[in-house]
């Protein structure tokens, strides 16, 4: 049996999203850092009835300290990110340009932007991988669950991967070590092909009788092996990962894409995913990227 990995998880923002995934992690098994803005006793309390078990402390300290960084602040925010203690992290970037609370940004509201990768050039030293963005802090409350058959081998159980069903066949993100397991993207674009947990055949694989729904998915854009290590962690929150190739494609996923707010499962969200040259959002962001590209 494949042990877990036991990390420290580090969450920036310790509002709406950042507690759920505090708690989650917690839940998990890890080691859990939140910090907000400023003085960690300020969210104390909060820390200790929403996330019971994580540990209040400054950004700087979540992001020295922790093995996996998540960022959960406002993207607008972005300036106050202790950028030199990220060096050498590993960086999930859940961050969304949302301009009720960012207020308008030309650079962000243009359609060629491409929010995670603006993140990672802020962040030289880190590799970022987006994930954990597209679904709802209330979904990522209600929506986490084990994976069927986790009792079982993590290394052979993992999110399925035996399925092909040709629309989905992929990413293996096998509970083994995140350095080496998981998602082949290997040889795809990244987008069209490759990389999905094959929710339903896992459920089918491993249902026990007293839940065969497939879980719901979070998809992750990112470079390997980063990516597979985010898989593993997803997977552990209580999420079906799946890797959509790298962190140029978090575009997908982004406001106004339709995969903005799913929670569905990986089958599901895959299709969402392929589909988005086709739909209005697509075919300009994809146009506006192109232009960028050749000027
Ligand atoms: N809400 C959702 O359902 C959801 C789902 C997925 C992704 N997201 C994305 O996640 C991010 C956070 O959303 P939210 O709804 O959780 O926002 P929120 O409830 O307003 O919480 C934002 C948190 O970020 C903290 N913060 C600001 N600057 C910081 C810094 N430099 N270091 C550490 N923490 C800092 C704030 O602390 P102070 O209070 O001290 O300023 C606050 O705790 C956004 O980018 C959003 O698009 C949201």
């Amino acid at each position: 049996m494949s042990e877990r990995i036991h990390r420290t998880i580090g969450i920036l923002g310790a509002g709406k999203v950042g507690t759920v995934l505090a708690r989650l992690a917690v839940a998990a098994g890890h080691d859990v850092l939140i910090a907000g803005s400023g003085d960690p006793g300020k969210i104390k309390l909060i820390v200790q009835i929403l996330a019971p078990g994580a540990r209040a402390v400054t950004a700087r300290e979540a992001a020295e300290q922790a093995d996996i960084v998540i960022l959960a602040l406002p993207l607008g925010k972005y300036a106050s990110i202790p950028a030199d203690a990220l060096d050498g992290k590993l960086v999930i970037d859940a961050m969304n340009y949302w301009w009720e609370t960012d207020g308008e940004n030309e650079e962000f509201s243009d359609p060629s932007a491409s929010t995670s990768e603006f993140i990672q050039e802020k962040l030289p030293g880190a590799t970022v991988v987006k994930a954990l963005n597209h679904m709802g802090y209330h979904d990522l409350e209600d929506l986490a669950r084990p994976r069927q058959g986790s009792g079982v081998d993590g290394a052979t159980a993992g999110p399925d991967t035996s399925g092909t069903d040709g629309a989905t066949a992929g990413a293996g993100t096998s509970g083994t070590d995140g350095a080496t397991a998981g998602a082949d993207t290997s040889g795809t674009d990244g987008v069209a092909a490759g990389a999905a947990p094959t929710r339903a055949e896992g459920a089918r694989a491993t249902a026990t009788g007293q839940d065969t729904e497939p879980r719901a998915a979070i998809a992750i854009a990112g470079p390997s092996p980063h990516a597979e290590i985010v898989a593993e962690f997803i997977d552990e929150l209580g999420f079906d990962p799946l890797v959509i190739g790298p962190l140029a494609e978090g575009v997908r996923l982004q406001p106004y894409a339709e995969a903005f707010g799913a929670n569905i499962d990986a089958v599901a969200l895959r299709a969402m995913i392929d589909h988005f040259p086709e739909t209005d959002r697509g075919r300009l962001v994809l146009a506006a990227r192109g232009a960028t590209a050749e000027g």
